[in-house]
């Protein structure tokens, strides 16, 4: 079983997969506002005010941690992927169990739950890249308070079974 802290360690000593995984990283956040945009379009009629202000409060941060990603791939000279998409493996096995806006919750609450555990490894690294590690420290409050917000809005719905498809879409084990 491959830990956070494991897979990290491999992807910052291999400049290559540093590499991609930065490029991943500025699509992850854009297909993150994407997504949140589909559930405001889709489930606005089911969410109070303050629900919706919430989500667009998100929305708008995952695109700051988008324009913070790029700062650092500008930085080191890397170009975004070519034709990037936001089709997320991830997203691909678990919406297919979203049919209202406490499921969408849930879905974005274990996808936030998935990836803290890796950002949290990232910002604790004292041994992690100097920029890298500055803006996941930075990003590290702001995807606490998704996971939080979601987790309320999500009313206790479960999406477990298509979560758990979605870990293995992602060949990610999380201990
Ligand atoms: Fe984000
Ligand atoms: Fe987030």
């Amino acid at each position: 079983m491959r830990t956070s802290a494991q897979w990290w360690k491999e992807v910052k000593a291999d400049p290559q997969r540093l590499t991609a995984w930065l490029q991943r990283q500025y699509v992850g956040e854009m297909a993150a506002v994407n997504l949140l945009s589909e559930v405001l379009t889709r489930y606005a009629s089911e969410a109070t005010e303050g629900e919706w202000h919430t989500v667009h409060k998100v929305m708008c941060q995952e695109a700051t941690h988008a324009r913070w990603i790029k700062k650092v791939m500008d930085d080191r000279g890397i170009k975004p992927e070519p034709n990037g998409s936001s089709d997320r493996r991830y997203w691909k096995e678990v919406l297919p169990g979203v049919t209202n806006f406490s499921e969408a919750m849930a879905a974005a609450f274990h996808a936030e739950s998935m990836r803290l555990e890796r950002i949290r490894a990232i910002a604790a690294d004292e041994d992690a890249p100097a920029d890298i590690r500055a803006v996941f420290q930075k990003i590290l409050p702001h995807e606490e308070w998704h996971e939080e917000v979601f987790n309320k809005m999500r009313k206790n719905r479960e999406l477990t079974k298509y979560h758990d498809k979605g870990l293995r879409a992602l060949n990610l084990v999380l201990t």
